[in-house]
């Protein structure tokens, strides 16, 4: 049961698609206090485990920290982070009652989980204008498919987005392209999509190609295409402030980007320098910018990724403009400073040593007092709280601040090219997702996590998002595999791609300056061509249940705890996961490892995929268990009575024989196989499936 507790005058954020009555009374699960902002407190019990708030950092259970949604272009995901770029608002408190909470408010918003008080749950934000549904059913399992109803089918993308990828931020060239597909295909890498970032644009201008190193854009993409490889494209949010450049004209002229309290263009600095925003939550706008994907889809293009659409903001004109005070200051008291320690440094010429070193202490400690405001100006010039202040959107709901809304921009930027595929191609499935979300996005594209580091930690951290993730609607997610900053090793990017194995998307993407970590880079490569063999083996069965979660509104990725909930160990875990309904799993994540302890919550098969191409199958107890993976293995756990089909490797997604599967798992165990055409929105009944048995 749903219900819906209204608060002040909510902004029509649109995440939620079924009509919910407005409750009378208050909710209770307990209390709301609205006399300054908003505050929902709840006294937690001991043994209550909080699941929720799709992309956040630390652990599946969210106990013990303090999270705020507020779309944050951060790129070091460290543990004392509260923010990183979508704001998903959906918790579910687990223990002798299990309720959930859904807080539809678009700016930011703080979830102090037994933070401030460890057995205190407070829920609050600034403005009291908000809806909350809270939810109750039979189990948090229950829960969260109640609420996947409530926010509408999770997009489903086209079935190539299943196979491999490859980006890397610095390919410029179709030489620097076919140079990644010929190093996948020369030593029989599997690989579906090159991911084109940034320095495919003219200088960084969105919708535009370098016309020096893309002239005949289409027949390009062509040629990839022959070779079964999709070009993915990157847009930003900012739109490049040039003369003559025709979307910043129309913008301009038509009013389209986010505009000033005086009703000027809001100048933000990104990567093409000064750009506009546009006002994706305009409707007109909105149209306006989605029907300029249209430019790179006659060309040939089938998939995109958005960034940058926190909005993230390196400078604004303001904000230089009061660095330029501050740094006057600063120069002005540079020379008071230099002018008083140089008078004390002619008297210290005759006294002792220690006098001396006495002044130039005090001088360097000046310097360093007057220093500090100039450093915190120039610190927090990217991505200011003010300079959120500073633009408005023209809304259905009137005129509104950006700071209000904030949590909105990526979400409806993806909205806009989500609508504009409709428009596009109805029946055809585009490949999308973006860096920043809300709630309600989950409609319109996946998510991939954002600018993590190559550091075994963020292996952890991707496994335990990414139920979460799903939990909010967001199935097609995945990380940046081998980790975007810091350098890569052979062996974490092995592990790393044992687990990216599983993730709906699976792309290998890494920062400019960082060591290269494309597969080919390494030694041994067959290890590689093993590994993301196996994901092509595996992805009958992955699109299979992919499909089933999207159109049930189900989980992709599950918790053990929703599959075993009697079982108190299970509880417990958070590095193991349930995938589907029919496998466990739990990848490596520690370096120089040579396996891992495992919880069983009943018996299962363990499934090694060798490097040979054989398999190895062995029935292990309830319990606790190691087990011996090596480097170059992929490992999974088969539940008791059930199986999975397994393919031959492909070198792409459409060259995959799904007619001849063989079946993994117990005998006598049968399995319905999801199939379709993968990429026309004709889906599939239950009653169609395939029934494949061992
Ligand atoms: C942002 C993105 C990253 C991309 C880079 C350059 O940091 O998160 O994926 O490579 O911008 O476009």
């Amino acid at each position: 049961m749903i219900q819906k507790y209204v608060y002040g005058k909510p902004f029509p954020t649109e995440a939620v698609v079924e009509e919910v009555a407005q409750a009378a009374g208050v909710p209770v699960y307990g209390s709301i206090e609205t006399g300054q902002g908003f505050c929902f407190t709840y006294q937690m019990e001991e043994n209550d485990i909080v699941y929720g708030l799709g992309e956040a950092n630390r652990g599946l259970n969210k106990r013990g920290y303090c999270y705020t949604s507020d779309c944050t272009d951060d790129p070091n995901h460290t543990e004392d982070k509260r923010s990183l770029y979508g704001a998903h608002n959906f918790i579910v408190v687990a223990g002798k009652k299990a309720f959930g909470l859904f807080f539809d408010y678009p700016s930011a918003i703080t979830f102090d989980i037994g933070y401030t008080q460890a057995d205190t749950l407070k829920v609050s934000c600034e403005g009291a204008d908000l809806n909350l549904f809270v939810i109750d059913g039979e189990s948090p399992y229950d829960i969260v498919k109640q609420f996947r109803k409530l926010i509408g089918r999770s997009y489903i993308p086209p079935r190539y987005a299943f196979g491999f990828g490859q980006s890397r931020w610095g390919y410029k060239t179709k030489e620097d392209f076919r140079k990644v597909v010929d190093g996948h295909r020369k030593n029989g890498v599997p690989l579906d999509m090159v991911y084109m970032d940034i320095d495919y644009m003219q200088n960084f201008k969105d919708f535009t190609l370098n016309e020096k190193n893309f002239p005949d854009f289409p027949e390009f993409v062509q040629e990839m295409k022959e070779r079964n490889i999709r070009l993915i494209p990157i847009i930003d949010a900012g739109v490049k402030v040039e003369e003559g450049y025709d979307v910043y004209e129309e913008g301009v002229k038509n009013r389209y980007f986010c505009q000033r309290e005086d009703g000027s263009d809001f100048v933000a600095a990104v990567w093409p320098g000064d750009t506009h925003f546009p006002d994706v939550l305009n409707e007109e706008a909105r149209t306006w910018f989605g029907d300029k994907y249209r430019i790179l889809t006659e060309q040939g293009i089938e998939g995109f990724w958005n960034d940058m659409n926190e909005p993230a903001i390196f400078y604004s004109q303001e904000g230089i403009a009061e660095l330029k005070e501050v740094l006057k200051q600063f120069v002005a008291n540079e020379d008071i400073n230099s002018g008083i320690t140089a008078g004390q440094m002619a008297d210290d010429r005759k006294p002792g040593e220690a006098e001396r070193d006495n002044a130039e202490e005090e001088k360097a400690l000046a310097g360093a007092v007057s220093l500090w405001p100039l450093m915190g100006k120039i610190g927090g010039l990217a991505n200011s709280k003010e300079d959120y202040r500073r633009f408005y959107h023209n809304t259905k709901a009137g005129r509104v601040r950006h700071d209000k809304v904030h949590n909105l921009f990526g979400c409806y930027m993806t909205r806009a090219a989500g609508e504009a595929f409709e428009r596009i191609d109805p029946d055809k499935r585009f490949l999308m997702f973006s860096r920043s979300s809300y709630i309600g996005m989950h409609r319109y594209g996946g998510i991939w996590t954002g600018d993590n580091k190559s550091w075994w930690s963020h292996i952890l951290l991707n496994l335990k998002m990414m139920p979460s993730l799903n939990m909010c609607g967001f199935l097609y997610t995945g990380a940046d595999l081998g980790g975007f900053g810091a350098d890569a090793t052979r062996d974490l990017a092995l592990r790393w791609l044992a687990l990216g194995v599983f993730t709906p998307l699976m792309r290998n993407h890494a920062a400019q300056g960082t060591r290269e970590q494309e597969c080919y880079q390494f030694e041994n490569i067959e290890d590689f061509r093993h590994v993301i063999g196996v994901r092509y083996r595996l992805i009958p069965y992955l699109y299979s249940e992919y499909m089933k979660a999207a159109l049930n509104n189900d989980l992709y990725f599950k918790p053990l705890a929703f599959v075993y909930p009697e079982d108190t160990m299970a509880l417990q875990v958070e590095d193991q996961m349930m995938l589907g309904n029919e496998i466990m799993i739990a990848p490596v994540y520690t370096q120089n490892a040579k396996g891992r302890y495992v919880y069983l919550p009943e018996e299962m098969k363990f499934v090694k995929f060798l490097p040979d191409g054989t398999v190895t199958e062995e029935v292990l107890g309830k319990g606790h268990h190691y087990v011996e993976i090596a480097l170059n293995e992929v490992p999974l756990f088969i539940r008791s009575g059930k199986c999975i089909p397994v393919a031959e490797a492909a070198e792409c997604v459409d060259a995959l024989d799904t007619e001849h599967l063989t079946m993994l798992g117990y005998q006598g165990a049968a399995y319905d196989l999801y199939e379709d055409d993968g990429v026309s929105k004709e889906y599939k009944k239950p009653e169609e499936y395939r029934r494949l048995s061992m």
